[in-house]
């Protein structure tokens, strides 16, 4: 009986080796090396804006100039944080606001107001700002500290070389930090493949 069973599932069995022994010749003939010790290092964008703001002149190439917020607030004695945009009538008219309900001194020191702090009430510099959101926006920050949020420039093997990271104010205004949408386009037309002249950028240049 036990015989008879056995004489049944042979052709299956020989089939199970057959294909356990085929698999090996997808594998590649050797594996890559793991990654070796990650010498590169990782750095955090910080954007021009935490530390100056856009005048209405313009350097040699066309581009605004940037005065840093000290050059003005050194010599300005230090006003407690207004409590609404409109309040800024001398400079900085205009600023948008809509971030949840939190308050301007949610971020802001009121006394120090180019100071950040956190919950706690311990002071923050503004260059350190991912700090201060991450401790309200959490899961986007742990997804971005495994880089499925918030993007890199540079290597994800840091054995390879260096990274920067891109800071969460890269993306999101602290003020108004909803993502603008995008609308979308028409894909480029690619003449190329039937044999016309390539993509329109050959044209531009006769
Ligand atoms: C060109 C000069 C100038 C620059 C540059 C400037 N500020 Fe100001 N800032 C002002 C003036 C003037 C006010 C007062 C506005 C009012 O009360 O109507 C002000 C007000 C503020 C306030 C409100 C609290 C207070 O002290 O009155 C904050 C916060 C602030 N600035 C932050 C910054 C930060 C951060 C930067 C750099 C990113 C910066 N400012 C750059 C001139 C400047
Ligand atoms: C979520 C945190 C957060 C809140 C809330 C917040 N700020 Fe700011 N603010 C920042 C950060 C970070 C910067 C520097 C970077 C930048 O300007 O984008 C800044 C910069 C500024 C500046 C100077 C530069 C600029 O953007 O014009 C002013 C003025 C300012 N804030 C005023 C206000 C006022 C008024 C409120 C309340 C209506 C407010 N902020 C609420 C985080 C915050
Ligand atoms: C004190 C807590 C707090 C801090 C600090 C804070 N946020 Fe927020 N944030 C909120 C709340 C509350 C909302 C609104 C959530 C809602 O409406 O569902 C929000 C909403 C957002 C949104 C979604 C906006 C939308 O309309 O879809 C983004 C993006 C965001 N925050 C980014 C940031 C960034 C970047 C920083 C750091 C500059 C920051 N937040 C700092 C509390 C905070
Ligand atoms: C490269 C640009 C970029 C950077 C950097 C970035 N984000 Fe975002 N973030 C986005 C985009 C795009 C969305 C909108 C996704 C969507 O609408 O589905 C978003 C959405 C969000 C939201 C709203 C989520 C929701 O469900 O409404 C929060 C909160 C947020 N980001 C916080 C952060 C924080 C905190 C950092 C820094 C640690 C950060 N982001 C860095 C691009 C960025």
């Amino acid at each position: 009986m036990e015989n008879d069973l056995y004489r049944l599932m042979r052709p299956a069995l020989a089939a199970l080796l057959l294909a356990v022994v085929g698999c090996g010749k997808d594998q590649p003939a050797r594996f890559q090396p793991p990654p070796g010790a990650p010498t590169g290092k990782e750095t955090l964008l910080q954007p021009a804006k935490l530390t100056s703001v856009e005048s209405d002149r313009k350097d040699a190439l066309g581009r605004p100039l940037r005065v840093s917020c000290e050059s003005c607030h050194s010599l300005r004695e230090t006003k407690p944080m207004p409590s609404r945009p409109e309040e800024l009538k001398e400079f900085h008219q205009g600023l948008q606001f809509r971030h949840g309900e939190l308050a301007c001194t949610s971020c802001h020191q009121a006394e120090a107001p180019r100071t950040l702090h956190l919950a706690t009430g311990e002071p923050l510099p503004m260059t350190e700002v991912v700090t201060l959101c991450a401790q309200c926006h959490g899961p986007q920050y742990r997804d971005f500290k495994a880089g499925a949020h918030g993007g890199m420039t540079g290597y994800w093997d840091l054995s390879r070389g260096d990274r920067t990271r891109n800071n969460c104010v890269s993306c999101h205004d602290p003020h108004t930090p909803k993502y603008a949408g995008a609308h979308p386009v028409m894909p480029p037309r690619d003449t190329s493949a039937h044999g016309e002249p390539g993509p329109k950028e050959s044209r531009d240049h006769e």
